[in-house]
């Protein structure tokens, strides 16, 4: 057998997936699944250290196992399932908690982030994140892990704790490489181009199961920029508004940056925004239509989920085997 190298990644299921997941990390996914042994997984143990309302979650479970599948993930190349099913993460999460110092977790930005956005519900789940992450990765030995920046601290102290483990017990887990991918385009919001698109700013943000004519609306009321030329032109110091644009419609089309300021020369952005617009409807068209075909086809679904976390329970329970013998745990 060839050794593929291993790549993991895990996606919170808190809010619909968007374009900026789609033309930034998701759309390079099925190129991967030709070169690695890839794990995708729903981390849905991840998203209740925020509360979360229980229909909501299973819909966007459900939705985003079928959305990988409609972006060319073809389950039959590569591992998809849900974190869940697979016990093995909140075991081996339990052990890497007693081995994750109190005073690194306190150090980290997304729980500061959070617990100053959810103080009502700083709960013991948000601190530990990031060991029950390690615990994600590590199971799964992978060779790296690609995330956007936002993740990259916690991809560090999975190494961290890996290091430390390790260092006592011999070697027991792989430390992944951090690897920060180059991910794509970084794509921004609609109605405030200095953020990142986000669900958590719906009228800049388009998901990908949104119906055409929301779409184009959006895309219609896009915040261009207040220069007197009115240029279609890709400069994101001086035109944020209008290279996001530029960018997506880039992303959305294959051409490139020449050739579509070529295009729009002397229109204007009146003509620019709609085709824009139009060229996204078109691209989400058939992922949209297709998770559609396949949410009504529940036993394909369930097919798939089940089948992922087969695969994925055998690779983390070997590891998991290994980890509670170093420990000293009485086999059964
Ligand atoms: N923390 C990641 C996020 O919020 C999701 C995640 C959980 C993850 N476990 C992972 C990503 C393991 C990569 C590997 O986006």
């Amino acid at each position: 057998m060839d050794e593929k190298k291993v790549m993991l990644s895990g996606i919170q299921p808190s809010g619909d997936l968007h374009l900026g997941n789609y033309l930034g990390p998701l759309r390079h996914w099925p190129e991967m699944i030709e070169e690695f042994d890839c794990y995708f997984f729903m981390a849905d143990l991840h998203t209740i250290t925020v509360r979360q309302d229980p229909a909501q979650l299973r819909r966007r479970v459900l939705t985003q196992v079928a959305q990988y599948i409609a972006c060319g993930l073809d389950p039959e190349k590569c591992t998809i399932f849900i974190q869940s099913h697979v016990p093995a993460h909140a075991q081996l999460g339990w052990v890497l908690d007693c081995y994750t110092m109190f005073g690194e977790l306190s150090r980290m930005t997304q729980f500061k982030d959070k617990a100053a956005k959810h103080k009502d519900n700083i709960n013991a789940g948000l601190f530990t994140y990031p060991a029950l992450m390690a615990a994600d990765i590590l199971l799964y030995q992978p060779d790296f892990v690609p995330v956007g920046d936002d993740q990259r601290q916690h991809v560090e102290i999975c190494r961290d704790i890996a290091e430390r483990f390790n260092g006592i017990y011999g070697e027991v887990f792989k430390v992944p490489q951090p690897h920060i991918a180059k991910v794509g385009a970084r794509i921004m919001s609609l109605n405030d181009p200095q953020s990142k698109m986000s669900k958590s700013n719906p009228e800049g943000c388009v998901f990908l199961m949104e119906r055409p004519e929301d779409i184009l609306r959006k895309f219609k009321r896009a915040v261009t920029d207040s220069d007197t030329q009115r240029c279609v032109r890709y400069d994101p110091e001086t035109k944020p508004g209008v290279s996001n644009l530029v960018q997506i419609y880039a992303a959305a089309t294959g051409k490139s940056f020449e050739a579509i300021e070529a295009e729009f020369e002397g229109k204007g952005y009146g003509a620019f925004k709609p085709a824009v617009g139009e060229a996204v409807v078109e691209t989400l068209r058939p992922i949209r239509e297709e998770t559609e075909r396949l949410l009504a086809d529940k036993g394909y679904l369930e097919g798939v989920y089940r089948t992922g976390a087969e695969r994925a329970e055998r690779v983390a329970n070997r590891t998991l085997r290994k980890v509670y013998k170093k420990i000293g745990f009485v086999p059964r």
